[in-house]
Order: structure tokens, then sequence, then C-alpha cells
């Protein structure tokens, strides 16, 4: 029979870890915290309308769950995210008690079909901002950086791959297509706003890229069998995503062994405009958080690149699924130069 006096520090440090966690969960709104945290990467002031409790409430429910090693917490700018932890004994037992919850519980499936409602809500917020923006998009991204720069060094990294086949997720005007579809020998670009798919269907015709096409979907659930392309591309999409480790899975799952994922993106930053004034929900993403992103998804990165530029600086994040195939070297013919 146990010994009734036993406390924690009877017990070596997991142990500790796991029974002070237990002791956070052991609470009716903090278990459904951890259960909405588990879907998504989501705000304080998002979870308090989900729960209809006042936010510095929920702020001290968060702080509990984060000090047990439930949850991380995130901070861009002045927003704060929240998400189930991504390592540590804690994070084990949050993903046990999460699948233990499931959703039928009354209380559970009326948190979830509110947290439904806000992601359709971030979701026709986006779609309003592309579909206004569509046209304008080009010149809106020429702003901030060098685009030209940024496509030469995407163009070097897909000509050493020699990729039969391309997808491009988030094709918006297709200016990925453009470029990219010289090399390959189909390119397919991915959207879910058909006013971006207009715009790149235009554009393709006028650059004359006959093996490029576009669809509409969603880089979530791409409608696409795995293992069906040679090289996927993200190229200024990323930050706009909720769930930036799902969109790496999903891409990843379409990539044929030996495949390469290059992501194109933002490095940590603080222009805080970009999200209020251009639907930007993160404020650029670290090095080691995409590589984690990546392994995950059973890709192995290589280092990255950054292309610092006033004031923002564009990464290049480049992985292969499975080792990187040897290719013979070749010289890049006139027709593969970046286009202008
Ligand atoms: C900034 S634009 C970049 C377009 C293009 N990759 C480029 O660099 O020219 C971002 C694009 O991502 C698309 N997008 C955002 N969320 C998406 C999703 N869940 N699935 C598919 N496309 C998405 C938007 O519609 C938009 O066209």
């Amino acid at each position: 029979m146990l010994d009734p006096t036993l406390d924690d520090t009877a017990f070596g440090a997991s142990i500790g870890e796991l029974l002070a966690a237990l002791r956070a969960v052991a609470e009716p709104t903090r278990l459904r915290l951890l259960v909405l945290c588990s879907r998504g990467e989501l705000t304080v002031s998002e979870l308090a309308q989900i729960l209809g409790q006042s936010q510095p409430r929920v702020s001290r429910h968060l702080k509990l769950l984060c000090e047990a090693g439930l949850l991380d917490r995130f901070r861009e700018g002045s927003w704060v995210f929240y998400r189930v932890a991504g390592d540590g004994t804690a994070s084990e037992l949050a993903r046990h008690l999460v699948a233990a919850c499931g959703d039928n519980d009354p209380t559970i499936a009326l948190d979830l079909q509110r947290l439904s409602a806000i992601k359709r809500q971030r979701a026709e917020r986006a779609a309003a901002y592309f579909s206004e923006n569509a046209p304008r998009w080009d010149s809106i991204r020429s702003l901030y950086i060098d685009e030209r720069e940024v496509e030469a060094a995407l163009v070097e990294i897909i000509a050493a791959a020699q990729p039969r086949d391309l997808l491009d997720i988030g094709t918006g005007t297709g200016r990925m297509l453009e470029i990219l579809a010289p090399r390959v020998g189909q390119a397919l670009g991915i959207d879910q706003s058909r006013e971006m798919l207009a715009v790149a269907r235009v554009n393709l015709e006028h650059a004359g890229a006959v093996n490029g096409a576009v669809r509409l979907g969603d880089m979530y659930q791409l409608p696409l069998p795995d293992a069906s392309f040679d090289a996927v591309v993200i190229h200024q999409v990323l930050h706009y995503a909720d769930r930036p480790a799902a969109a790496i899975a999903e891409a990843a799952r379409v990539l044929r062994p030996g495949g390469v994922l290059v992501v194109v993106d933002f490095a940590p930053h603080l222009l805080e405009f970009l999200r209020t004034e251009h639907a930007h929900r993160r404020l650029g993403f670290a090095d080691g958080e995409v590589a984690d992103w990546c392994r995950a998804a059973g890709l192995e990165p290589e280092s990255p690149m950054h292309l610092p530029g006033d004031p923002l600086t564009v990464a290049i994040w480049t992985s292969y699924r499975g080792a990187r195939p040897h290719r013979e070297t070749r010289t890049a013919t006139p027709a593969e130069q970046v286009l202008p």
C-alpha cells in the first residue's frame, strides 16, 4: 500500500511535472481551454469570446496552464497566441487528455462550434482582403522587398533540383508559376481565392506558360494525391496561416520521396500594420520554428537563406523529403534566366 504521507517531493522531476499538470487541468474552464488550443493557435480575446468569459479571467486560467507546461504562449507584437505545448512531459499528457475528451460532450461541442465560427470569420476577413487586393497584389508586395533577388534565389534552388513537376501553394496572381513553369514539365498553382485565380489565369496566358495551370483549393486540404509532385513552393503565404505547421505537413504529403519544399516568408518582425491593414496572421517566422515543422512533417531541412531588406528580411527555407537527390550539374539555358 502507498505511504499516505508521500508528497510531490517524493517523486522524480517528470512525475512531479505530471502531478502539477494534472492539478492545473482539473478544472472545467481549463480543460475546455486545453481542447480549444489543440485545434489551432488562438488569442485570449478569441478564447474569451468562445467561452463567454472576461479576458482577465481567461488570462488567469491560461497562465496556470502555461506554468504547468500544458500550453505554449508566444507573443507577436501586440498579440499573444496560445497553443498546446510542443514538448515536455505535460505536452504528452495534454494530447492524451484532448483525445480522451473527444468532441461529443455538449459543452465541448458548443465550444468547437463557436471556434469554427471564429475561424470562418478569420477566413472571410482574409478572403475579403484578397478579393479587394487581387489586381493590386503585385504592386503591394513590391513595397517591402526586392522581389527579383528572391525570385533569382528561388529559381536557382528549383533549377538545381530539376523537378518534373511543381506545385505552387497559395499561388495568388501566379507569379511563381510564371517564373518557375519554364523549368519544369508541369506546374500547378492552388489558391482559395477565385479572384486571385482569375488574375493568375490572365497572367499565365500573357506569359505564354502553357504548361501552367491553376485550381481552387485549400492549402490545409490539397485536392491532390499523396506523393504527386517533385517540388512544392509556398511563397509569401504562410504568414496568413493560422496553422502553419499543418500547411507544411500537407505540402510534405504531396511531395514524392527526394522532392523539395521551398518556403519563402519573412523573418520575425514587428510591423503591426501588416497585421491590421494587410491581414497577416504571423509577423514572420523563426528559422528553428520552420525547421521543427518540416522535421515533424518528415522533411530534412537545409540551412536557411536570408535576404535582408529594409525593413523586412526574407527567409528561404528549403527541405527535402528523404535524402537530397544527387543531380548532374548543368548550365542554365537562356530561357532559365529570371523573367522581367
Ligand atoms: C500574398 S499572396 C502570395 C501569392 C503568391 N504566392 C506570390 O507570392 O505571388 C497569398 C495567397 O495565399 C492565398 N491563400 C491564403 N490562405 C490560403 C489557403 N488556406 N489555401 C489556399 N490559398 C490560400 C491567398 O488567397 C493569396 O492568393
